[in-house]
């Protein structure tokens, strides 16, 4: 089976080895002439970046980059990379790179035509419709890595610097208008980065798996995506260059995404202060957050259904963790 495909849900996606190619093209598509490009300082310098500039510049619109994005971003690499905007005279913004590039050049895109603060734009009811949102920038979205899946999703995360506390920042015009997924840009990442990010995605299509609200699309992607980790997650971490494990595990981090709009739970619950405070990953605390949840629940309470259910999950996490 060829792993290559042109999907339009829930945004238009590119997905396939190679298909960075396209990315000037599908600048042109959206109406950018002068795209800013952000990532973050360690993949500035390396060659799928310079890639990326290169055929940018062959297009004639520029090799442009924004990276001084910190591990956890802050609203000090926002207001850095919005004067990085508005002195470069863009017209669009190109989140390259893991969960921290893609959500600043997601929170650069959306605030740099806004007069009100970032923080009134936390995801609380229908604060998003305090935005101007035809002063949003378009946004192109290329993952580097497999497990944010920030590159589907319609919000972003932002610390605020001076309280630690980690802000879901959210309006549906976040959403990317093309996201290219190409897993050749994944095939250099470190073993212990794919582990993490890899279990990112697990964590998220987890958590919706088991949220209690009633969402049965979610659902079922979050047990495939649960499926498609616990089979690539290993392959990945084994042989880097897995083309179909990278390309599967890009897939599974889409899903992940996607799923979670069911919910989240304890694992991110805790990872988001954590994080904030620790510059943790996501998934890290997920064994002590599933080994609380099972002995926090009284025995009456665990059903048949839901005793199935985290047999079978516990068997795919112990599984996916073996590599790490
Ligand atoms: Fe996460």
């Amino acid at each position: 089976m060829t792993l290559q495909a042109n999907w339009s849900y829930p945004t238009t996606i590119k997905f396939g080895a190679g298909r960075i190619r396209e990315l000037a093209d599908h600048c042109k598509s959206v109406g950018m002439a002068r795209p800013l490009l952000v990532t973050d300082r360690a993949l500035a310098g390396l060659p799928i970046t310079a890639q990326a500039l290169d055929i940018l510049e062959a297009a004639g619109l520029g090799r442009a980059v924004f990276a001084q994005v910190d591990p956890n971003p802050n609203e000090r690499n926002m207001a850095e990379g919005i004067a990085a905007y508005k002195a470069g005279d863009h017209d669009g913004v190109i989140c390259f790179g893991g969960g921290s590039a893609l959500d600043l050049g997601k929170m650069v895109a959306l605030m740099v035509g806004q007069s009100i603060p970032v923080w009134d734009l936390e995801d609380v009811g229908d604060w998003w419709t305090r935005a101007d949102a035809s002063r949003i920038a378009p946004i192109i979205a290329v993952p580097t890595t497999a497990g944010t899946g920030s590159e589907v999703g319609r919000a972003g995360v932002l610390t605020n610097s001076e309280t630690h506390k980690k802000k879901i920042i959210f309006h549906p015009k976040l959403l990317p208008a093309v996201t290219i997924c190409d897993p050749e840009l994944t095939i250099g990442m470190p073993k212990p980065i794919t582990a993490g990010t890899g279990m990112d995605a697990f964590a998220h299509c987890l958590e919706a798996f088991c949220s209690p609200h009633y969402h049965p699309m979610s659902q079922g992607i979050a047990l495939e995506g649960l499926r498609l980790v616990n089979e690539y997650l290993p392959r990945a971490y084994a042989t880097p260059d897995d083309i179909e494990a990278r390309a599967q595990m890009m897939s599974a981090a889409a899903m992940g995404a996607v799923a979670f709009q069911k919910g989240l739970g304890a694992i991110h619950s805790l990872s988001h202060p954590v994080g904030a405070i620790y510059g943790t990953h996501h998934a890290r605390p997920m064994p002590w957050s599933c080994r609380w949840c099972w002995i926090s629940t009284a025995p009456p309470s665990r059903t048949v259904w839901a005793g199935r259910r985290t047999t079978w999950v516990s068997g795919a996490v112990s599984t996916a963790s073996a590599p790490g």
